[in-house]
C-alpha cells in the first residue's frame, strides 16, 4: 500500500485541493483508493461529500492514523492520500511517518518557500522522500515559466529540495471543479488542468515505483548478506 501525504505548516498552499484532485485522478484511473482527512477543518471530507454518489472511501484521524491505515491495509486498498492540518502538530508528524511519499505544495514566493523548511525538516529526520509541488503559480507563456516560478525553484534546488518538474498554475478549475463534485480529470478531462494533475500523478506514480524498488533492492541486499553470515 502506498501512502501520499501532503503536508505544509503554511495554511492555504494547497494541501486539500492537490490532496482531491490527485485521490480523484488516481480513483478515476480505477485505482483502489483511500482519502484520510488529517485536518480538524474537515475540508476534504467536504470535497468528498459534494461527489454525491461517487465518494471515495474517507476515513479521519479521530481514532489514530495507525488504526485508519490498518483498516486500509486491509481493505486491500492501493493507494491512501492523506490531506493535513497546516500544523506540525503530532498527526501531521504521524502521516509524514506513515508516508511512502510526502509532497509538499508551495506557492511560489518567500513565505511559502519558508514554511517549507520545518515539513522538510521532519521529512528528512523521518527518512521519508519528499517534494515540493509548486502551486497555484502564474500560467506558463509559450511554455516558459514565470520569473516567480524559476525562482522559486532555482532557491529550492540550491537548498537541495527536490521540486516537481511541472507546476500546478492558478486555475480556476481547480476549485469549481470540486465544488461542483468532481476533480478536474474527471470533469473535465481535455483542460489544462487535468494535464497538470495527469503530469503530477504519473511523476508520484514513477517516484513511488523507484521508492519501492530501492525498498526491495535492500531487503534482497539484507537477505543476501544474512545468508552469507549464516
Ligand atoms: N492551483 C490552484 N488554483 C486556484 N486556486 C487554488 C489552487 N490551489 C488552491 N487554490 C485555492 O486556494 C485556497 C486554499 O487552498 P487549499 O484549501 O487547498 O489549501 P490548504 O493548504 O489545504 O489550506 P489549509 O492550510 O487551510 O488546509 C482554496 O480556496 C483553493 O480553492
Ligand atoms: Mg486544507
Amino acid at each position: 500500500m502506498n501512502v501520499i501525504t501532503v503536508a505544509s505548516r503554511k495554511g492555504g498552499a494547497g494541501k486539500t485541493t492537490l490532496c482531491a484532485h490527485l485521490a480523484a485522478f488516481a480513483h478515476a484511473k480505477g485505482h483502489k483508493c483511500q482519502i484520510v482527512d488529517g485536518d480538524p477543518q474537515g475540508s476534504l471530507t467536504l470535497c468528498n461529500q459534494l461527489r454525491g454518489d461517487d465518494p471515495l472511501p474517507l476515513a479521519t484521524c479521530e481514532r489514530g492514523l495507525d488504526r485508519a491505515l490498518a483498516m486500509a491495509q486491509v481493505a486491500g486498498i492501493e493507494w491512501v492520500f492523506i490531506d493535513t492540518s497546516p500544523t506540525m502538530w503530532v498527526v501531521v508528524q504521524e502521516a509524514i511517518r506513515s508516508a511512502t511519499l510526502v509532497l509538499i505544495p508551495a506557492r511560489p514566493g518567500f513565505l511559502d518557500l519558508d514554511a517549507v523548511r520545518a515539513t522538510v525538516k521532519t521529512a528528512r529526520e523521518r527518512n521519508k522522500p519528499y517534494a515540493v509541488v509548486l502551486n497555484a503559480c502564474p500560467v506558463k507563456r509559450d511554455e516558459r515559466e514565470a520569473p516567480t516560478v524559476a525562482q522559486s525553484r532555482a532557491f529550492l534546488e540550491r537548498e537541495g529540495v527536490p521540486v516537481f518538474a511541472g507546476q500546478i498554475s492558478h486555475r480556476a478549475a481547480f476549485t469549481f471543479t470540486l465544488a461542483a463534485g468532481a476533480s478536474a480529470g474527471e470533469s473535465e478531462p481535455a483542460s489544462l488542468a487535468a494535464a497538470e494533475i495527469e503530469k503530477l500523478w504519473l511523476a508520484v506514480e514513477r517516484s513511488v515505483a523507484a521508492i519501492n524498488n530501492a525498498y526491495a533492492d535492500a531487503a534482497a541486499i539484507a537477505s543476501l548478506t544474512q545468508g552469507q553470515a549464516a
